[in-house]
Protein backbone atom coordinates (compact mmCIF):
# COMPACT_ATOMS: atom_id res chain seq x y z
CA UNK A 1 0.00 0.00 0.00
CA UNK A 2 2.82 2.33 1.04
CA UNK A 3 4.76 1.74 -2.07
CA UNK A 4 1.54 2.25 -4.13
CA UNK A 5 0.97 5.99 -2.16
CA UNK A 6 4.65 6.63 -2.86
CA UNK A 7 4.21 5.87 -6.29
CA UNK A 8 0.94 8.10 -7.18
CA UNK A 9 2.68 10.89 -4.87
CA UNK A 10 6.07 10.68 -7.56
CA UNK A 11 3.62 10.52 -10.70
CA UNK A 12 1.52 13.00 -9.36
CA UNK A 13 5.14 15.26 -9.11
CA UNK A 14 5.93 14.07 -12.21
CA UNK A 15 2.89 15.43 -13.86
CA UNK A 16 3.00 18.14 -12.08
CA UNK A 17 6.76 19.36 -13.40
CA UNK A 18 5.13 18.29 -17.04
CA UNK A 19 2.80 20.74 -16.52
CA UNK A 20 5.21 23.50 -15.14
CA UNK A 21 6.88 22.77 -17.94
CA UNK A 22 4.43 23.38 -20.34
CA UNK A 23 3.28 26.60 -19.18
CA UNK A 24 6.37 28.17 -19.16
CA UNK A 25 6.54 27.02 -22.58
CA UNK A 26 3.42 28.16 -23.75
CA UNK A 27 4.17 31.49 -25.93
CA UNK A 28 1.94 34.44 -25.78
CA UNK A 29 0.54 36.55 -28.66
CA UNK A 30 -0.01 40.46 -28.55
CA UNK A 31 -2.94 40.99 -31.40
CA UNK A 32 -3.06 44.90 -32.12
CA UNK A 33 -6.60 45.58 -33.53
CA UNK A 34 -7.56 49.57 -34.65
CA UNK A 35 -10.66 49.79 -32.83
CA UNK A 36 -14.36 48.66 -32.05
CA UNK A 37 -16.30 50.78 -33.83
CA UNK A 38 -16.10 49.12 -37.35
CA UNK A 39 -17.49 45.88 -37.06
CA UNK A 40 -15.47 43.31 -38.69
CA UNK A 41 -12.12 44.26 -36.03
CA UNK A 42 -14.36 42.80 -32.93
CA UNK A 43 -15.07 39.26 -35.16
CA UNK A 44 -11.24 39.88 -36.42
CA UNK A 45 -10.03 39.78 -32.55
CA UNK A 46 -12.51 37.44 -31.33
CA UNK A 47 -11.55 34.96 -34.02
CA UNK A 48 -7.85 35.59 -33.14
CA UNK A 49 -8.18 35.40 -29.71
CA UNK A 50 -10.50 31.52 -29.76
CA UNK A 51 -7.81 29.97 -32.54
CA UNK A 52 -4.78 31.29 -30.82
CA UNK A 53 -5.83 29.90 -26.83
CA UNK A 54 -7.18 26.72 -29.13
CA UNK A 55 -3.73 26.01 -30.21
CA UNK A 56 -2.08 26.17 -26.77
CA UNK A 57 -1.21 30.14 -26.88
CA UNK A 58 -1.60 33.25 -24.27
CA UNK A 59 -2.90 36.34 -25.83
CA UNK A 60 -3.12 39.40 -25.21
CA UNK A 61 -5.45 41.32 -27.29
CA UNK A 62 -5.64 45.26 -27.23
CA UNK A 63 -8.09 47.39 -29.29
CA UNK A 64 -7.24 51.00 -29.66
CA UNK A 65 -10.19 53.30 -30.32
CA UNK A 66 -8.98 54.51 -34.03
CA UNK A 67 -6.36 56.73 -31.96
CA UNK A 68 -2.77 56.37 -33.60
CA UNK A 69 -1.03 57.67 -30.48
CA UNK A 70 -2.76 54.71 -28.12
CA UNK A 71 -2.24 52.24 -30.93
CA UNK A 72 1.69 52.87 -30.45
CA UNK A 73 1.20 52.61 -26.87
CA UNK A 74 -0.11 49.62 -26.85
CA UNK A 75 1.73 48.20 -28.82
CA UNK A 76 4.72 49.39 -26.73
CA UNK A 77 3.10 47.71 -23.75
CA UNK A 78 3.04 44.27 -25.57
CA UNK A 79 6.37 45.01 -26.30
CA UNK A 80 7.62 45.65 -22.54
CA UNK A 81 5.18 42.22 -21.98
CA UNK A 82 7.70 40.36 -23.82
CA UNK A 83 5.02 38.96 -25.94
CA UNK A 84 6.66 36.66 -28.50
CA UNK A 85 4.44 37.41 -31.78
CA UNK A 86 2.44 40.51 -32.66
CA UNK A 87 -0.21 40.63 -34.85
CA UNK A 88 -1.16 44.48 -35.57
CA UNK A 89 -3.55 46.03 -37.44
CA UNK A 90 -2.65 49.47 -37.92
CA UNK A 91 -4.93 52.05 -37.70
CA UNK A 92 -2.59 54.27 -39.90
CA UNK A 93 -0.01 52.57 -42.12
CA UNK A 94 2.58 54.84 -42.07
CA UNK A 95 2.74 55.50 -38.45
CA UNK A 96 4.22 52.33 -36.56
CA UNK A 97 8.28 52.88 -37.72
CA UNK A 98 9.54 53.52 -34.45
CA UNK A 99 7.35 50.95 -32.28
CA UNK A 100 7.63 48.68 -34.63
CA UNK A 101 11.85 49.36 -34.36
CA UNK A 102 11.69 48.60 -30.91
CA UNK A 103 9.63 45.15 -31.43
CA UNK A 104 12.49 44.27 -33.90
CA UNK A 105 15.37 45.54 -31.21
CA UNK A 106 13.10 42.93 -28.57
CA UNK A 107 13.21 40.12 -31.42
CA UNK A 108 9.50 39.86 -31.20
CA UNK A 109 8.38 39.07 -34.95
CA UNK A 110 5.46 40.96 -36.17
CA UNK A 111 2.57 39.78 -38.83
CA UNK A 112 1.15 42.94 -41.00
CA UNK A 113 -2.77 41.70 -40.32
CA UNK A 114 -5.29 42.55 -42.78
CA UNK A 115 -3.34 46.35 -43.39
CA UNK A 116 0.01 46.38 -44.75
CA UNK A 117 2.49 48.47 -42.05
CA UNK A 118 4.35 50.84 -44.40
CA UNK A 119 7.93 52.10 -43.99
CA UNK A 120 9.26 49.37 -41.31
CA UNK A 121 11.75 46.20 -41.92
CA UNK A 122 10.22 44.81 -38.71
CA UNK A 123 7.58 43.21 -40.46
CA UNK A 124 7.86 39.75 -41.34
CA UNK A 125 4.51 38.35 -43.21
CA UNK A 126 1.27 39.86 -44.47
CA UNK A 127 -2.12 38.35 -44.06
CA UNK A 128 -4.68 39.47 -45.72
CA UNK A 129 -7.51 39.18 -48.63
CA UNK A 130 -6.45 40.23 -52.61
CA UNK A 131 -7.38 44.03 -51.89
CA UNK A 132 -7.42 44.84 -55.18
CA UNK A 133 -9.39 41.95 -56.18
CA UNK A 134 -12.52 43.39 -53.74
CA UNK A 135 -12.61 46.14 -56.13
CA UNK A 136 -12.67 44.41 -59.31
CA UNK A 137 -15.21 42.19 -57.53
CA UNK A 138 -17.66 45.44 -56.97
CA UNK A 139 -16.85 46.74 -60.64
CA UNK A 140 -17.58 43.39 -62.53
CA UNK A 141 -20.95 43.37 -60.21
CA UNK A 142 -21.77 46.69 -62.04
CA UNK A 143 -20.88 45.57 -65.30
CA UNK A 144 -23.12 42.72 -64.74
CA UNK A 145 -25.92 43.89 -62.82
CA UNK A 146 -26.37 46.99 -65.59
CA UNK A 147 -25.44 44.63 -68.69
CA UNK A 148 -22.96 46.72 -69.68
CA UNK A 149 -21.33 46.70 -73.24
CA UNK A 150 -18.64 48.57 -74.38
CA UNK A 151 -20.32 48.28 -78.15
CA UNK A 152 -23.28 49.97 -77.20
CA UNK A 153 -22.71 53.20 -76.13
CA UNK A 154 -26.40 53.93 -76.20
CA UNK A 155 -27.60 53.56 -72.97
CA UNK A 156 -25.34 55.72 -70.35
CA UNK A 157 -25.32 55.59 -66.49
CA UNK A 158 -24.26 57.50 -63.78
CA UNK A 159 -22.50 56.60 -61.37
CA UNK A 160 -20.31 58.04 -57.94
CA UNK A 161 -17.32 56.54 -55.90
CA UNK A 162 -17.04 56.56 -52.10
CA UNK A 163 -13.36 54.97 -51.25
CA UNK A 164 -11.82 54.42 -47.69
CA UNK A 165 -9.24 55.81 -45.18
CA UNK A 166 -6.32 57.16 -47.00
CA UNK A 167 -4.34 56.34 -43.82
CA UNK A 168 -5.09 52.35 -44.77
CA UNK A 169 -3.07 50.98 -46.90
CA UNK A 170 -5.81 48.65 -48.55
CA UNK A 171 -7.98 51.71 -49.55
CA UNK A 172 -5.85 52.59 -52.38
CA UNK A 173 -6.25 48.77 -53.61
CA UNK A 174 -10.15 48.70 -53.19
CA UNK A 175 -10.79 51.76 -55.35
CA UNK A 176 -8.46 50.98 -57.98
CA UNK A 177 -9.31 47.44 -58.45
CA UNK A 178 -12.92 49.08 -58.93
CA UNK A 179 -11.90 51.91 -60.91
CA UNK A 180 -9.64 50.43 -63.26
CA UNK A 181 -12.34 48.01 -63.92
CA UNK A 182 -14.71 50.61 -65.07
CA UNK A 183 -12.24 52.64 -66.74
CA UNK A 184 -13.22 51.61 -70.41
CA UNK A 185 -16.92 52.29 -69.46
CA UNK A 186 -16.31 55.43 -68.42
CA UNK A 187 -13.63 56.46 -70.91
CA UNK A 188 -16.59 55.12 -73.88
CA UNK A 189 -19.21 57.38 -72.04
CA UNK A 190 -21.19 54.42 -70.84
CA UNK A 191 -20.27 55.55 -67.22
CA UNK A 192 -20.57 59.24 -66.50
CA UNK A 193 -19.47 60.38 -63.25
CA UNK A 194 -21.79 63.91 -62.49
CA UNK A 195 -19.45 64.94 -59.73
CA UNK A 196 -16.72 64.56 -61.79
CA UNK A 197 -14.72 63.14 -58.70
CA UNK A 198 -12.69 61.08 -60.15
CA UNK A 199 -9.74 60.61 -57.92
CA UNK A 200 -9.00 57.93 -55.02
CA UNK A 201 -8.27 61.68 -53.14
CA UNK A 202 -11.66 63.59 -53.70
CA UNK A 203 -13.65 60.54 -52.67
CA UNK A 204 -11.93 59.15 -49.65
CA UNK A 205 -13.69 58.77 -46.46
CA UNK A 206 -11.11 59.00 -43.15
CA UNK A 207 -11.50 56.82 -40.69
CA UNK A 208 -13.68 55.10 -43.19
CA UNK A 209 -16.57 56.89 -40.92
CA UNK A 210 -20.18 55.99 -41.80
CA UNK A 211 -20.94 60.10 -40.75
CA UNK A 212 -18.62 61.49 -43.36
CA UNK A 213 -19.43 59.20 -46.02
CA UNK A 214 -23.08 60.08 -45.09
CA UNK A 215 -22.47 64.01 -45.34
CA UNK A 216 -20.06 63.41 -48.82
CA UNK A 217 -23.16 61.80 -50.61
CA UNK A 218 -25.62 64.20 -49.05
CA UNK A 219 -23.65 67.31 -50.38
CA UNK A 220 -22.77 65.65 -53.85
CA UNK A 221 -26.70 64.54 -53.73
CA UNK A 222 -27.47 67.80 -53.31
CA UNK A 223 -25.06 69.63 -55.69
CA UNK A 224 -25.32 67.53 -58.77
CA UNK A 225 -28.62 65.90 -58.61
CA UNK A 226 -30.99 67.65 -56.99
CA UNK A 227 -32.20 68.95 -60.71
CA UNK A 228 -33.61 65.30 -61.23
CA UNK A 229 -30.20 63.74 -62.39
CA UNK A 230 -30.91 59.99 -62.17
CA UNK A 231 -28.01 58.00 -60.03
CA UNK A 232 -27.49 54.92 -61.51
CA UNK A 233 -24.54 53.34 -59.30
CA UNK A 234 -22.82 53.86 -55.55
CA UNK A 235 -19.61 52.71 -55.43
CA UNK A 236 -18.71 52.33 -52.51
CA UNK A 237 -15.27 50.24 -50.69
CA UNK A 238 -16.36 48.89 -47.75
CA UNK A 239 -19.89 48.21 -46.13
CA UNK A 240 -19.39 51.23 -42.98
CA UNK A 241 -19.07 53.46 -45.75
CA UNK A 242 -21.84 52.05 -47.77
CA UNK A 243 -24.17 52.96 -44.79
CA UNK A 244 -23.63 56.23 -45.37
CA UNK A 245 -24.40 56.57 -48.35
CA UNK A 246 -27.69 54.10 -48.31
CA UNK A 247 -28.93 56.73 -46.06
CA UNK A 248 -28.22 59.37 -47.53
CA UNK A 249 -30.01 57.87 -50.66
CA UNK A 250 -33.36 56.91 -49.00
CA UNK A 251 -33.23 60.89 -47.31
CA UNK A 252 -31.62 62.93 -49.99
CA UNK A 253 -31.99 61.36 -53.31
CA UNK A 254 -34.73 62.81 -55.47
CA UNK A 255 -35.34 60.22 -58.06
CA UNK A 256 -37.65 57.21 -57.92
CA UNK A 257 -34.86 54.36 -58.91
CA UNK A 258 -32.65 52.18 -55.94
CA UNK A 259 -29.22 53.09 -57.09
CA UNK A 260 -27.01 49.75 -56.93
CA UNK A 261 -24.85 50.05 -54.06
CA UNK A 262 -21.77 48.22 -53.27
CA UNK A 263 -19.63 47.41 -50.22
CA UNK A 264 -17.46 44.74 -48.71
CA UNK A 265 -17.58 42.70 -45.19
CA UNK A 266 -20.88 41.28 -44.39
CA UNK A 267 -21.53 43.68 -41.58
CA UNK A 268 -24.71 42.64 -39.52
CA UNK A 269 -26.33 46.39 -40.66
CA UNK A 270 -24.79 46.04 -44.46
CA UNK A 271 -26.56 42.49 -44.24
CA UNK A 272 -30.14 43.96 -43.21
CA UNK A 273 -30.01 46.73 -45.87
CA UNK A 274 -29.30 43.66 -48.34
CA UNK A 275 -32.57 42.23 -47.51
CA UNK A 276 -33.95 45.56 -47.43
CA UNK A 277 -33.19 46.60 -51.01
CA UNK A 278 -31.07 49.30 -49.51
CA UNK A 279 -27.97 48.26 -50.85
CA UNK A 280 -27.26 45.35 -53.65
CA UNK A 281 -24.01 43.25 -52.61
CA UNK A 282 -21.15 42.82 -50.46
CA UNK A 283 -18.02 41.82 -51.02
CA UNK A 284 -17.61 38.91 -48.35
CA UNK A 285 -14.30 38.30 -47.21
CA UNK A 286 -14.39 35.56 -43.98
CA UNK A 287 -12.56 36.80 -41.26
CA UNK A 288 -12.57 33.44 -39.47
CA UNK A 289 -10.34 32.08 -41.78
CA UNK A 290 -8.17 35.13 -42.28
CA UNK A 291 -7.37 34.60 -38.37
CA UNK A 292 -7.27 30.66 -38.98
CA UNK A 293 -4.16 31.44 -41.65
CA UNK A 294 -2.50 33.65 -39.24
CA UNK A 295 -2.92 31.41 -36.24
CA UNK A 296 -0.88 28.76 -39.18
CA UNK A 297 1.83 31.22 -40.27
CA UNK A 298 2.33 32.55 -36.33
CA UNK A 299 2.98 28.51 -35.22
CA UNK A 300 5.86 28.40 -37.53
CA UNK A 301 7.20 31.88 -37.01
CA UNK A 302 7.22 30.88 -33.55
CA UNK A 303 8.35 27.03 -34.16
CA UNK A 304 12.08 29.02 -35.84
CA UNK A 305 10.68 28.14 -39.57
CA UNK A 306 10.79 30.60 -42.62
CA UNK A 307 7.17 29.96 -43.81
CA UNK A 308 6.97 30.26 -47.80
CA UNK A 309 4.88 28.71 -50.38
CA UNK A 310 4.89 25.51 -48.39
CA UNK A 311 2.60 26.92 -45.78
CA UNK A 312 -0.37 27.35 -48.20
CA UNK A 313 -0.92 22.78 -47.60
CA UNK A 314 -1.10 23.13 -43.72
CA UNK A 315 -4.04 25.77 -44.72
CA UNK A 316 -7.77 25.08 -44.57
CA UNK A 317 -8.51 28.15 -46.62
CA UNK A 318 -7.70 28.99 -49.89
CA UNK A 319 -5.27 31.43 -50.27
CA UNK A 320 -2.24 32.40 -52.38
CA UNK A 321 1.52 33.01 -51.52
CA UNK A 322 2.27 36.49 -53.51
CA UNK A 323 5.87 37.78 -53.48
CA UNK A 324 5.40 40.77 -55.65
CA UNK A 325 2.03 42.86 -54.82
CA UNK A 326 2.65 44.54 -51.26
CA UNK A 327 6.10 46.67 -50.96
CA UNK A 328 5.60 48.43 -47.79
CA UNK A 329 8.62 51.07 -48.83
CA UNK A 330 11.31 48.83 -47.12
CA UNK A 331 10.72 46.07 -49.81
CA UNK A 332 8.27 43.76 -50.28
CA UNK A 333 7.07 41.53 -47.79
CA UNK A 334 5.85 38.09 -48.39
CA UNK A 335 2.11 37.73 -48.04
CA UNK A 336 -1.02 35.26 -47.66
CA UNK A 337 -3.85 36.05 -49.88
CA UNK A 338 -7.18 34.84 -48.85
CA UNK A 339 -9.92 34.89 -51.76
CA UNK A 340 -12.80 37.41 -51.27
CA UNK A 341 -16.17 36.37 -52.66
CA UNK A 342 -19.96 37.95 -53.94
CA UNK A 343 -22.75 38.07 -51.90
CA UNK A 344 -25.95 39.39 -52.50
CA UNK A 345 -29.73 38.68 -51.59
CA UNK A 346 -29.91 35.64 -53.54
CA UNK A 347 -26.78 34.17 -51.95
CA UNK A 348 -27.13 34.97 -48.22
CA UNK A 349 -27.40 31.10 -47.25
CA UNK A 350 -23.98 30.92 -48.15
CA UNK A 351 -23.22 33.47 -45.15
CA UNK A 352 -25.19 30.92 -43.17
CA UNK A 353 -23.13 27.86 -44.08
CA UNK A 354 -20.16 29.12 -43.23
CA UNK A 355 -21.62 28.85 -39.42
CA UNK A 356 -20.89 32.62 -38.73
CA UNK A 357 -24.01 33.35 -38.98
CA UNK A 358 -27.78 32.25 -38.35
CA UNK A 359 -31.43 33.53 -39.93
CA UNK A 360 -33.34 35.75 -37.26
CA UNK A 361 -36.72 35.90 -39.53
CA UNK A 362 -35.74 37.55 -42.33
CA UNK A 363 -32.79 38.44 -41.24
CA UNK A 364 -29.06 37.23 -40.20
CA UNK A 365 -27.10 37.53 -36.81
CA UNK A 366 -23.73 36.95 -36.57
CA UNK A 367 -22.82 33.76 -34.67
CA UNK A 368 -19.64 35.41 -33.11
CA UNK A 369 -20.16 37.01 -29.46
CA UNK A 370 -18.94 39.93 -29.86
CA UNK A 371 -20.85 41.42 -32.91
C1 LIG B 1 -10.43 46.28 -44.30
C2 LIG B 1 -11.88 46.27 -44.68
C3 LIG B 1 -12.66 47.21 -43.77
C4 LIG B 1 -11.98 48.57 -43.59
C5 LIG B 1 -12.64 49.39 -42.51
C6 LIG B 1 -9.91 47.69 -44.27
O1 LIG B 1 -8.56 47.72 -43.96
O2 LIG B 1 -9.69 45.47 -45.20
O3 LIG B 1 -12.38 44.97 -44.60
O4 LIG B 1 -13.93 47.45 -44.31
O5 LIG B 1 -10.63 48.40 -43.26
O6 LIG B 1 -12.69 48.71 -41.30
Amino acid sequence: MKKIVSMLLILALALSLCVTAFAEDAKTVGIAMPTRSLERWNRDGEYLEEQFKAAGYGVELVYSDNDITQQNNDIGNLIAEGVDLLIVAAIDGESLTQTLADAKDAGIPVIAYDRLIMNTDAISYYVSFDNYQVGVLQGQFVIDTLGLDLNDTSKTYNIEFTAGDPADNNAGFFFGGAFDTLKPYIDAGILNIPSGKTTFEQVATPAWSTDTALENMQNTLASFYSDGTVLDVALCSNDSTALGVAQAISSDYAGSNQPLVTGQDGDIANLQNIVDGKQTMTVYKNVSDEAGVTLELGKAILAGETPDAGLLDSLSAEAAYDTESYDNGTGIIPSYLLVPFVITKDSLQTLVDTGLYAWDGDYLVSTAATT
